[in-house]
C-alpha cells in the first residue's frame, strides 16, 4: 500500500464497550481531518470485573476484527484493556502504532500544582493490578497515589444514567470510606476508566469545587496527534471525514446510549454488528499436547 493511501486509512479505537466514545470525542476535536473506527466489545462487557488473562484474550482476539479492517494506528480506549493487554497488542499487530491510556492519565494528573495524593477512580481490575501506581511511580516515584475501584459506575454509564440525586447518591457512598481514609486533601481525582467521564459533573458535585476532577480524554487524543506525527501519518486529504461504529453486540443500545458520550446523535444503521471468533485456550493447549 502506498504511504498516501495508508495516511487515508481510519484510526481505530477500542474498549470494552460505549466508554471509548468519551476518547472518540476529545480525538475528533484534536484530529477533524482523520477517518474513525470505532470498536466496542459490548458482548464481553464488563472487563473491568474479569482477570488479566481473560481481558488480555478478549483484547487480542476482538482488535483482529479492526486490524483487519484497515487502520493506521490504534488507540486501546478503555484502561482495563491497556492494563493488561497494552504490550501484547503491540507485539501482536506490530509494526502498527498502538497506544493506550494509562500513560496520558498518569501525565494529565500531573499538571496538577498540589502536592497531595493522586486519587485514581478505576475498575477493580485496574486498581487491584495497580496500573496507575506502576505508571505514577516511573514518573514521579515519591508521589501518593490511591486507586479506588468504582466499577458500578460503569455500570450507570452503559445505561446513560449520568446525572441527578440518584446518580449523586450512588457515587456518595461509593467514595465516603475513600474521603473517610483520606488524610490530606487529594492533588486531583483521575477518571482511570473511560466510562467516568460521562459522570464527571455529578462526581464533580459530590467532592466540591475545590478538588480537580481530570478527564484524560484530550491528553490521551495530544498523545495520538504526537504518535501520527512520528510515524507521518496525518491524513493530507483535509476532505469529509468520516467516523463508523462497530460493535460486538446490542447495536440499537449502543447507537441510544452514544448521545450521551459523544454530544450528537447517531443511528442503529450507522452501527455494524460484528461476530468475535472467540478464542479457546484452553482446547488449544490440548489439541497441541
Ligand atoms: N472503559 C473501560 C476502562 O476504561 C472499562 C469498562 C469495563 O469494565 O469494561 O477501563
Amino acid at each position: 500500500m502506498s504511504l498516501f493511501a495508508k495516511k487515508d486509512l481510519p484510526i481505530g479505537i477500542f474498549d470494552s464497550g460505549i466508554g471509548g466514545l468519551t476518547v472518540l470525542r476529545a480525538l475528533q476535536q484534536t484530529l477533524p481531518h482523520e477517518h474513525f473506527l470505532y470498536l466496542g466489545d459490548t458482548a464481553r462487557l464488563p472487563y473491568g470485573t474479569k482477570s488479566p488473562q481473560t481481558v488480555r484474550n478478549y483484547a487480542l482476539n476482538a482488535n483482529d476484527i479492526l486490524v483487519a479492517s484497515g487502520i493506521k494506528a490504534l488507540v486501546v480506549a478503555c484502561n482495563t484493556a491497556t492494563a493488561f493487554a497494552l504490550e501484547a497488542l503491540q507485539e501482536k499487530f506490530y509494526p502498527l502504532p498502538v497506544i493506550g491510556v494509562i500513560t496520558p492519565g498518569a501525565k494529565a494528573s500531573l499538571t496538577i500544582p498540589e502536592n497531595g495524593p493522586i486519587v485514581v477512580l478505576a475498575t477493580e481490575a485496574t486498581v487491584k493490578w495497580h496500573a496507575y501506581r506502576h505508571v505514577l511511580s516511573e514518573l514521579e516515584p515519591h508521589r501518593q497515589v490511591i486507586e479506588w475501584p468504582c466499577s458500578l459506575l460503569v455500570a450507570l454509564a452503559e445505561e446513560g444514567w449520568c446525572e441527578g440525586p440518584l446518580v449523586e447518591q450512588i457515587i456518595s457512598k461509593l467514595f465516603s470510606p475513600l474521603f473517610a481514609s483520606l488524610e490530606t486533601k487529594p492533588a486531583c481525582l483521575v477518571l482511570g476508566c473511560t466510562h467516568f467521564p460521562v459522570l464527571k459533573a455529578a462526581i464533580q458535585n459530590v467532592v466540591g469545587d475545590n478538588i480537580t476532577v481530570i478527564d484524560p480524554a484530550h491528553t490521551v487524543a495530544e498523545e495520538v496527534s504526537a504518535l501520527l506525527t512520528e510515524h507521518q501519518l496525518h491524513r493530507i486529504n483535509q476532505s469529509s471525514a468520516n467516523t463508523q461504529f462497530m460493535a460486538t453486540d446490542g447495536i440499537e443500545r449502543f447507537a441510544r446510549v452514544a448521545q450521551v458520550f459523544l454530544g450528537y446523535p447517531i443511528t442503529t444503521e450507522q452501527v455494524e454488528l460484528v461476530t468475535v471468533v472467540p478464542t479457546i485456550i484452553s482446547q488449544a493447549k490440548k489439541a497441541a499436547s
